[in-house]
């Protein structure tokens, strides 16, 4: 998968050269080119924002550096990218949407800083490619990099050979499957035994069926707890007679 990302701070990316992303660049696996919107100014000060039509608070990210910038690594590339454009006033960014940008070849990523960019490139771009405004959360941030890095490494995760083991991911919380909607329960390694707390007997069962039932339950609890939201939701077919003895 190819990946570009237009930032007034290429150095926020610099995250991108670590740990998992790092590594699936290294291996070939993934490949992130980084660009400096301010390439594409003109003017001594390297401008890129100015105030907002009809006024109110704060600064609007001019449209022609962008303009520039995307048409320059675009191009009249077929098939085009994927256009990301992170916003707190996107759709919201969850798993599934983290398993559909998985599929594209190409994405580019547009993080924007003040109050956002001139409503006029998204429109230009939304008549000749797939756009896609997305938020990461319910809150304001100071700008679009720190979501691109989520959004990054939740799909750099999803593609083929970038985890070790192909599995690893099928049981994650929000991942679909058995578990669907079902947030991912407590888990222990040795030693057997730390300052005086054990673990639970199940998992030393040897009993696979029990340590499902247990595993499943925990996941519930959880869920339960944390996130009534999501049992709310749930799809009654998911739920088995032992989910619903409780
Ligand atoms: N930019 C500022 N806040 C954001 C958010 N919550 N999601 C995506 N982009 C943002």
């Amino acid at each position: 998968m190819r990946i570009d990302v237009v930032t007034i701070f290429p150095e926020y990316l610099e995250p991108l050269n670590v740990s998992l992303v790092g590594k699936a660049r290294a291996r070939g696996l993934l490949d992130v080119h980084v660009h400096d919107l301010r390439n594409w100014t003109h003017d001594r000060h390297h401008t890129v924002d100015d105030t907002p039509y009809g006024g109110g608070p704060g600064m609007v990210m001019k449209p022609e550096p962008w303009g520039e910038a995307l048409d320059e690594i675009i191009g009249a590339a077929e098939p085009p990218p994927v256009l990301v454009v992170p916003t707190p006033s996107g759709r919201r960014f969850d798993q599934k949407l983290a398993v559909e940008l998985s599929a594209a070849p190409w994405l580019v990523f547009t993080p924007a800083r003040y109050e956002g960019i001139d409503r006029r490139v998204i429109d230009e771009y939304a008549s000749r490619l797939d756009v896609r405004e997305v938020s990461v959360g319910d809150y304001v941030l100071a700008g679009g990099e720190a979501p691109v890095l989520v959004m990054v490494e939740a799909v750099a995760r999803l593609l083929p050979g970038v985890l070790g083991n192909a599995e690893s991911h099928q049981d994650d919380s929000f991942a679909a499957g058995p578990m669907a909607q079902l947030l991912e329960g407590p888990v222990y390694t040795k030693p057997p035994e730390w300052r005086d707390r054990g673990i639970p007997d199940v998992l030393l069962s040897g009993h696979h069926g029990r340590i499902a039932r247990w595993r499943r339950d925990q996941a519930l609890a959880r869920t339960a707890a944390n996130r009534p939201d999501l049992i709310a939701r749930c799809d009654p077919a998911s739920l088995d007679k032992h989910d619903r003895a409780e």
